[in-house]
Protein backbone atom coordinates (compact mmCIF):
# COMPACT_ATOMS: atom_id res chain seq x y z
CA UNK A 1 0.00 0.00 0.00
CA UNK A 2 1.49 3.85 -0.95
CA UNK A 3 2.63 5.49 2.10
CA UNK A 4 0.63 8.32 1.89
CA UNK A 5 -2.74 5.44 2.18
CA UNK A 6 -1.24 4.34 4.93
CA UNK A 7 -1.52 7.44 6.94
CA UNK A 8 -3.87 9.49 5.80
CA UNK A 9 -6.88 7.82 7.02
CA UNK A 10 -8.09 8.29 10.74
CA UNK A 11 -5.90 8.82 13.64
CA UNK A 12 -4.85 6.76 16.06
CA UNK A 13 -5.67 7.79 20.04
CA UNK A 14 -3.75 10.50 21.45
CA UNK A 15 -3.34 12.43 18.41
CA UNK A 16 -5.88 15.23 16.85
CA UNK A 17 -6.20 15.74 13.36
CA UNK A 18 -8.28 18.35 11.97
CA UNK A 19 -8.82 19.59 8.47
CA UNK A 20 -8.28 22.88 8.13
CA UNK A 21 -10.10 24.20 4.78
CA UNK A 22 -9.44 27.09 3.07
CA UNK A 23 -11.11 28.07 -0.59
CA UNK A 24 -7.72 27.37 -2.12
CA UNK A 25 -6.38 24.45 -0.18
CA UNK A 26 -7.09 21.59 2.34
CA UNK A 27 -4.18 20.65 4.84
CA UNK A 28 -4.28 18.30 7.31
CA UNK A 29 -3.00 20.18 10.96
CA UNK A 30 -1.61 17.73 13.30
CA UNK A 31 -1.68 17.72 17.17
CA UNK A 32 0.11 15.37 19.54
CA UNK A 33 -0.72 15.51 23.13
CA UNK A 34 1.96 14.15 25.43
CA UNK A 35 2.13 14.40 29.25
CA UNK A 36 3.09 17.80 29.26
CA UNK A 37 3.22 19.16 26.16
CA UNK A 38 1.73 19.57 22.72
CA UNK A 39 3.28 18.65 19.31
CA UNK A 40 1.64 20.84 16.56
CA UNK A 41 2.34 22.02 13.16
CA UNK A 42 3.87 25.90 13.18
CA UNK A 43 1.32 28.67 12.97
CA UNK A 44 2.76 32.20 11.28
CA UNK A 45 3.07 33.91 14.39
CA UNK A 46 5.30 31.27 16.22
CA UNK A 47 8.29 32.74 14.62
CA UNK A 48 9.01 35.41 17.49
CA UNK A 49 9.38 32.24 19.92
CA UNK A 50 11.50 30.37 17.56
CA UNK A 51 13.37 33.90 17.07
CA UNK A 52 14.18 33.29 20.73
CA UNK A 53 15.89 30.49 20.26
CA UNK A 54 17.33 30.42 17.11
CA UNK A 55 19.15 33.30 17.83
CA UNK A 56 20.84 31.73 20.91
CA UNK A 57 24.92 30.09 19.34
CA UNK A 58 24.32 27.98 21.88
CA UNK A 59 21.56 26.04 20.40
CA UNK A 60 23.13 26.01 17.45
CA UNK A 61 26.39 25.48 18.03
CA UNK A 62 26.32 22.19 16.92
CA UNK A 63 23.52 22.68 14.05
CA UNK A 64 24.43 23.60 9.92
CA UNK A 65 22.09 26.80 10.84
CA UNK A 66 22.29 29.89 13.22
CA UNK A 67 22.04 31.86 14.87
CA UNK A 68 19.74 33.17 13.01
CA UNK A 69 18.46 36.20 11.62
CA UNK A 70 14.95 37.32 11.97
CA UNK A 71 14.43 36.68 7.94
CA UNK A 72 16.05 33.29 8.42
CA UNK A 73 13.57 32.37 11.23
CA UNK A 74 10.19 34.19 9.54
CA UNK A 75 11.12 32.26 6.57
CA UNK A 76 12.19 28.86 7.80
CA UNK A 77 8.39 28.93 9.97
CA UNK A 78 6.92 30.06 6.79
CA UNK A 79 8.22 26.26 5.21
CA UNK A 80 7.35 24.50 7.88
CA UNK A 81 3.94 26.01 8.09
CA UNK A 82 3.77 25.20 4.15
CA UNK A 83 5.08 21.43 5.09
CA UNK A 84 0.89 20.70 6.26
CA UNK A 85 0.09 21.23 2.36
CA UNK A 86 2.52 18.80 1.21
CA UNK A 87 0.12 15.40 -0.56
CA UNK A 88 1.43 12.83 0.25
CA UNK A 89 2.91 14.69 3.15
CA UNK A 90 7.30 13.83 3.74
CA UNK A 91 7.96 16.79 6.30
CA UNK A 92 6.54 16.71 9.61
CA UNK A 93 8.10 19.70 11.56
CA UNK A 94 6.20 20.70 14.86
CA UNK A 95 6.66 23.54 16.97
CA UNK A 96 6.82 22.01 21.08
CA UNK A 97 4.13 24.03 22.70
CA UNK A 98 4.66 24.29 26.48
CA UNK A 99 0.64 24.87 27.81
CA UNK A 100 1.67 26.23 31.50
CA UNK A 101 3.49 28.92 29.36
CA UNK A 102 1.55 28.95 25.83
CA UNK A 103 4.62 29.17 24.20
CA UNK A 104 6.60 27.40 21.34
CA UNK A 105 9.75 26.68 23.20
CA UNK A 106 11.42 24.09 20.50
CA UNK A 107 10.80 22.32 17.38
CA UNK A 108 10.96 18.98 16.86
CA UNK A 109 10.37 16.90 13.28
CA UNK A 110 10.01 13.42 11.34
CA UNK A 111 11.46 13.66 7.98
CA UNK A 112 10.36 10.90 5.60
CA UNK A 113 13.46 10.26 3.14
CA UNK A 114 12.56 7.28 1.24
CA UNK A 115 9.03 6.70 1.51
CA UNK A 116 8.91 3.14 -0.53
CA UNK A 117 11.40 2.14 2.59
CA UNK A 118 9.44 3.85 5.20
CA UNK A 119 12.23 5.26 6.69
CA UNK A 120 11.79 8.83 8.43
CA UNK A 121 14.71 11.21 9.97
CA UNK A 122 14.21 12.97 13.38
CA UNK A 123 15.38 15.93 14.61
CA UNK A 124 14.60 18.23 17.29
CA UNK A 125 15.36 21.86 19.02
CA UNK A 126 15.05 23.22 22.42
CA UNK A 127 15.16 26.74 24.00
CA UNK A 128 17.92 26.63 26.23
CA UNK A 129 15.81 28.18 28.95
CA UNK A 130 14.36 24.73 28.88
CA UNK A 131 17.08 22.13 28.90
CA UNK A 132 17.76 19.10 31.42
CA UNK A 133 13.65 18.77 31.97
CA UNK A 134 13.60 15.72 29.95
CA UNK A 135 11.13 17.85 27.38
CA UNK A 136 12.75 16.60 24.10
CA UNK A 137 12.91 13.22 25.41
CA UNK A 138 9.08 13.74 25.94
CA UNK A 139 8.94 15.38 22.90
CA UNK A 140 10.35 12.66 20.51
CA UNK A 141 9.10 9.77 22.31
CA UNK A 142 5.79 10.74 21.07
CA UNK A 143 7.35 11.59 17.72
CA UNK A 144 8.77 7.63 17.15
CA UNK A 145 5.18 6.48 18.41
CA UNK A 146 3.51 8.90 15.95
CA UNK A 147 6.02 7.60 13.41
CA UNK A 148 5.53 3.66 14.03
CA UNK A 149 1.93 3.61 14.84
CA UNK A 150 0.28 6.36 12.27
CA UNK A 151 2.46 6.70 10.27
CA UNK A 152 3.42 3.03 9.66
CA UNK A 153 7.44 4.13 9.17
CA UNK A 154 9.54 0.84 9.25
CA UNK A 155 12.90 2.32 10.68
CA UNK A 156 13.60 6.12 11.99
CA UNK A 157 17.16 7.54 12.13
CA UNK A 158 18.88 10.54 14.06
CA UNK A 159 22.17 11.94 13.65
CA UNK A 160 24.29 13.91 16.21
CA UNK A 161 27.24 15.85 16.56
CA UNK A 162 29.77 13.79 18.45
CA UNK A 163 29.80 16.13 20.91
CA UNK A 164 26.36 16.65 21.28
CA UNK A 165 26.24 14.74 24.72
CA UNK A 166 22.50 16.01 25.19
CA UNK A 167 21.39 14.56 21.90
CA UNK A 168 23.04 11.44 22.13
CA UNK A 169 21.60 10.83 25.44
CA UNK A 170 18.22 12.02 24.47
CA UNK A 171 18.57 8.92 21.83
CA UNK A 172 19.76 6.60 23.66
CA UNK A 173 16.73 7.35 26.21
CA UNK A 174 14.21 6.70 22.88
CA UNK A 175 15.78 3.21 22.72
CA UNK A 176 17.75 3.71 19.25
CA UNK A 177 20.71 2.04 18.90
CA UNK A 178 24.04 3.82 17.89
CA UNK A 179 25.07 2.32 14.16
CA UNK A 180 27.61 4.80 13.05
CA UNK A 181 30.35 7.18 13.64
CA UNK A 182 30.88 9.14 10.57
CA UNK A 183 34.00 10.92 10.01
CA UNK A 184 34.13 14.79 9.11
CA UNK A 185 30.52 14.35 7.42
CA UNK A 186 29.40 17.78 8.26
CA UNK A 187 30.95 21.29 8.10
CA UNK A 188 29.87 23.15 10.73
CA UNK A 189 30.61 26.63 11.11
CA UNK A 190 33.40 26.21 8.85
CA UNK A 191 34.68 23.09 10.66
CA UNK A 192 34.77 19.24 9.87
CA UNK A 193 32.94 17.01 12.25
CA UNK A 194 32.19 13.98 12.69
CA UNK A 195 28.50 12.59 13.81
CA UNK A 196 26.86 9.30 15.43
CA UNK A 197 24.16 7.52 13.48
CA UNK A 198 21.28 6.38 15.72
CA UNK A 199 18.38 4.44 14.83
CA UNK A 200 15.07 2.09 16.05
CA UNK A 201 12.97 -0.47 14.35
CA UNK A 202 9.44 -0.42 14.60
CA UNK A 203 9.75 -3.71 15.96
CA UNK A 204 12.32 -2.67 17.71
CA UNK A 205 10.11 0.43 19.48
CA UNK A 206 6.70 -2.52 19.63
CA UNK A 207 9.03 -4.86 21.50
CA UNK A 208 10.10 -2.38 24.24
CA UNK A 209 6.83 -0.79 24.35
CA UNK A 210 5.63 -3.88 24.99
CA UNK A 211 7.86 -5.03 27.49
CA UNK A 212 7.28 -1.43 29.10
CA UNK A 213 11.11 -0.95 28.86
CA UNK A 214 10.56 2.65 27.59
CA UNK A 215 9.52 5.69 29.91
CA UNK A 216 8.04 7.37 26.80
C1 LIG B 1 20.24 18.21 23.09
C2 LIG B 1 18.87 18.69 23.56
C3 LIG B 1 17.88 18.43 22.45
C4 LIG B 1 18.47 17.92 24.83
O1 LIG B 1 17.15 18.27 25.17
P1 LIG B 1 16.64 18.21 26.68
O2 LIG B 1 15.18 18.40 26.71
O3 LIG B 1 17.47 19.14 27.50
O4 LIG B 1 17.00 16.70 27.05
P2 LIG B 1 16.34 15.85 28.22
O5 LIG B 1 16.09 16.74 29.39
O6 LIG B 1 15.19 15.09 27.65
O7 LIG B 1 17.54 14.89 28.61
C5 LIG B 1 17.67 13.54 28.22
C6 LIG B 1 18.93 13.00 28.86
O8 LIG B 1 20.05 13.67 28.34
C7 LIG B 1 20.84 14.23 29.36
N1 LIG B 1 21.34 15.50 28.89
C8 LIG B 1 20.65 16.50 28.28
N2 LIG B 1 21.49 17.51 27.98
C9 LIG B 1 22.72 17.14 28.40
C10 LIG B 1 24.01 17.74 28.36
N3 LIG B 1 24.20 18.93 27.80
N4 LIG B 1 25.05 17.04 28.87
C11 LIG B 1 24.89 15.83 29.42
N5 LIG B 1 23.69 15.20 29.48
C12 LIG B 1 22.62 15.85 28.98
C13 LIG B 1 19.86 14.42 30.49
O9 LIG B 1 20.54 14.45 31.73
C14 LIG B 1 18.96 13.23 30.35
O10 LIG B 1 19.54 12.06 30.91
P3 LIG B 1 19.02 11.49 32.33
O11 LIG B 1 17.54 11.38 32.23
O12 LIG B 1 19.74 10.20 32.43
O13 LIG B 1 19.44 12.50 33.32
C15 LIG B 1 18.89 20.21 23.90
O14 LIG B 1 19.98 20.44 24.75
C16 LIG B 1 18.99 21.09 22.68
O15 LIG B 1 18.00 21.50 22.09
N6 LIG B 1 20.24 21.43 22.27
C17 LIG B 1 20.46 22.36 21.15
C18 LIG B 1 19.94 21.80 19.82
C19 LIG B 1 20.49 20.43 19.52
O16 LIG B 1 21.65 20.15 19.75
N7 LIG B 1 19.61 19.59 18.96
C20 LIG B 1 19.98 18.23 18.57
C21 LIG B 1 20.68 18.22 17.29
S1 LIG B 1 21.24 16.59 16.88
Amino acid sequence: MPLANRYEKGALQGYNCWLNTSSTSVSTMVTIHTRNLVLRDFEDDDWRDVHEYATDPEVSKYMEWGPNTEKETRNFVKMACAFRRQDPRRNYEFGIFLPTEKKIIGGCGLTIYDSDMYQAALGYTLNRNYWNRGIVTEAAGALLRYGFEKLALHRINATCDVQNIGSAAVMRKLGMRQEAHFLEERKIKGTWRDTYLYAILGSEWKKMRNEKRLEV
